[in-house]
């Protein structure tokens, strides 16, 4: 068998205070749709086939709980606990899962002790047709690392990810076709720095940008064009302090992709996070929420 592999990025999850005024908001604002409620717990899906994109889990302050990822089925599941346990990563014996989308698969824990489950063989949607202003799926997860080298080489050794760009500040890592579904920053702190979900195009990111801003949440930063992925963004800042990002045109990658390294991404500082060049500087608010 070959060597087992993650495959795709399913979902995060925020603790949050307040699990109806969260609700509302990635609901009404965000464009997201609850797919399932239960306990304290609720689910909310894009328009693609995942069960659901993002959980929210009413319980405290801002807290990432759990980054879901996908394996292709129980086998791969196994393959990828047994992999982890055997080279003394930190993992739970996988098992069936609870939640309303069902699947088998495990916990494994990285050298910051944040928490990752693997699955396999959860429930999904019908896709729906993509929406202006509605996201489809989640895109990525940046989190800070005290070594992010090593954070993401944990990752590429262990579950299979690959290396897309090293910069001088933040390592891409991907486990699919999308340029980078995990990315690590050289912030001191183990924290959430922020997430990005998909749009299905430039004006779809506009339309939701739009209504953000209508309704009292105004961009952070951009709208812009980042150089590694060569995604376009938008950022902003929930009610409680996630830095969420609306993103398109993700740049698709295959083995044949040249890894960049910090030499390949020495920028002028007007285009040092905007390859249009339009995009001011993150705004004080979301520095203050990505650290
Ligand atoms: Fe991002």
């Amino acid at each position: 068998m070959a060597d087992p592999q993650v495959t795709g990025l399913r979902s995060a999850e925020f603790r949050v205070p307040d699990l109806a005024a969260a609700k509302k908001f990635y609901e009404e604002c965000w464009g997201l749709e609850t797919a399932a409620e239960e306990g304290n717990t609720v689910y909310l899906r894009g328009t693609g086939s995942e069960h659901h994109c993002l959980a929210l889990h009413e319980g405290g302050d801002k807290k990432l709980l759990y980054v879901n990822l996908a394996a292709d089925d129980k086998q791969a599941v196994d393959g990828l606990y047994e992999k982890a346990k055997g080279l003394g990563a930190s993992v739970d014996a996988p098992g069936d899962l609870a939640g309303p989308e069902g699947g088998y698969g495990f916990v494994f824990r990285d050298m910051n002790e944040r928490e990752y489950r693997i699955s396999a063989g959860l429930a999904a949607h019908a896709e729906k047709p993509p929406a202006e202003g509605r996201p489809i799926k989640i895109s990525h997860v940046v989190q800070n690392s005290p070594d992010r080298q090593a954070q993401s080489e944990q990752f590429i050794d262990l579950l299979g990810f690959k290396l897309s760009d090293r910069t001088g500040f933040m390592d891409f890592i991907r486990c699919s076709n999308d340029h980078h579904a995990l990315a690590y920053t050289s912030i001191d702190t183990p924290t959430f720095n922020h997430c990005a979900f998909e749009m299905p195009s430039h004006n779809a990111l506009m339309f939701g940008a739009g209504r953000m801003k209508q309704t009292g949440y105004p961009t952070e930063w951009g709208v812009g064009r980042h150089g590694p992925g060569d995604n376009i963004f938008a950022y902003f800042v929930d009610p409680n302090g996630y830095v969420i990002e609306y993103t398109a045109e993700v740049q698709q990658v295959d083995d044949s992709y040249k890894v960049g390294m910090p030499d390949d991404w020495v920028r002028p500082p007007e285009l040092q996070g905007d390859n249009w060049g339009f995009a001011d500087g993150a705004s004080d608010r979301m520095r203050a929420n990505t650290k």
